[in-house]
C-alpha cells in the first residue's frame, strides 16, 4: 500500500505519516528534507537559493547530511522552500521518491506533490491542513519549548510566505490531488488527528477492495 499525504508547513503531516507508517508497517520518506538538505548545502557551499545553477549544483548532497538536525530549522525550512521552486532541483530529487513510494510493500511518503506527481497511483491520498494562525501557533509552542525567542507575528508571516511560495510555483505546486481526502487538524489533538488518518486509510482501503 502507498500512502501519499501532502499539506503545508505545520500542518500536523510529519507526525500523522510517521504514524501511520508505524500503524501498517511501511517504510517512510519525509520528502521535505531532500530539499531541506539541498537549502542546507547551499549555505555551506555558498551560492544564490534563488538561482537554478547553484540549487542544482548541491543536489548530490551526502547522504549523511540527511541526518543532520540543523535541516529542521526554520532558516533551512525558508531555503527548502526556494529552491524547490526550481524545475531542475525537483527533476533531480524525483527518482529518489519514486522509487522510495514503488518499492515492493508499499511506502508512506511526506511532501507537497506526493499524491500530484511522485505517486499519482498511491492507494490512499491525503491532504493534511490547518489555517494559517493555528499552525503559526503551534509552530510559536513548538519554539517557546525549545527555550527560542520568537515573536508569533513573524512566525505567522513566514508560514504566509512559505504556503504562497509553495502553492503559487509553476511545477509541482502544493495542492490537493484530485482524489486526496481532506484532513483539517485545526481542532484536533495530535492524538485525534492521528486516529482520524487512521480511519480515514483503513475507510478507503475497504471501498477499494
Ligand atoms: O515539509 P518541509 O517543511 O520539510 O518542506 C520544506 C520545503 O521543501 C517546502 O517549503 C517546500 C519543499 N518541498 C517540496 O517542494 N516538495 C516536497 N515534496 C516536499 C517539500
Amino acid at each position: 500500500m502507498i500512502i501519499a499525504v501532502d499539506g503545508p508547513t505545520a500542518s500536523g503531516k510529519g507526525t500523522i505519516s510517521k504514524a501511520l507508517a508505524a500503524h501498517y508497517g511501511l517504510p517512510f520518506l519525509d520528502t521535505g528534507l531532500l530539499y531541506r538538505a539541498v537549502g542546507q548545502q547551499l549555505a555551506l557551499n555558498g551560492g544564490n537559493a534563488d538561482v537554478a545553477a547553484d540549487a542544482l549544483a548541491v543536489c548530490a548532497f551526502p547522504d549523511a547530511l540527511l541526518d543532520d538536525p540543523v535541516l529542521r530549522n526554520e532558516e533551512v525550512g525558508g531555503l527548502a522552500s526556494r529552491v524547490s521552486v526550481h524545475p531542475a532541483v525537483r527533476a533531480a530529487l524525483n527518482q529518489r521518491q519514486v522509487d522510495f513510494a514503488n518499492q515492493a510493500g508499499g511506502a508512506v511518503l511526506d511532501g507537497r506533490d506526493i499524491g500530484t506527481v511522485i505517486a499519482p497511483h498511491a492507494d490512499v491520498k491525503l491532504f493534511v491542513t490547518a489555517s494559517a494562525e493555528v499552525r503559526a501557533h503551534r509552530r510559536y509552542e513548538e519554539m517557546l519549548s525549545r527555550g527560542l525567542d520568537v515573536d508569533f507575528d513573524n512566525i505567522l508571516a513566514d508560514i504566509r510566505l512559505r504556503d504562497e511560495r509553495d502553492a503559487g510555483r509553476a511545477e509541482a505546486p502544493l495542492k490537493a490531488a484530485e482524489n486526496a481526502i481532506l484532513l483539517d487538524t485545526g481542532d484536533l489533538t495530535i492524538g485525534a488527528a492521528v486516529q482520524r488518518a487512521i480511519e480515514l486509510v483503513d475507510t478507503r482501503r475497504e471501498n477499494r477492495s
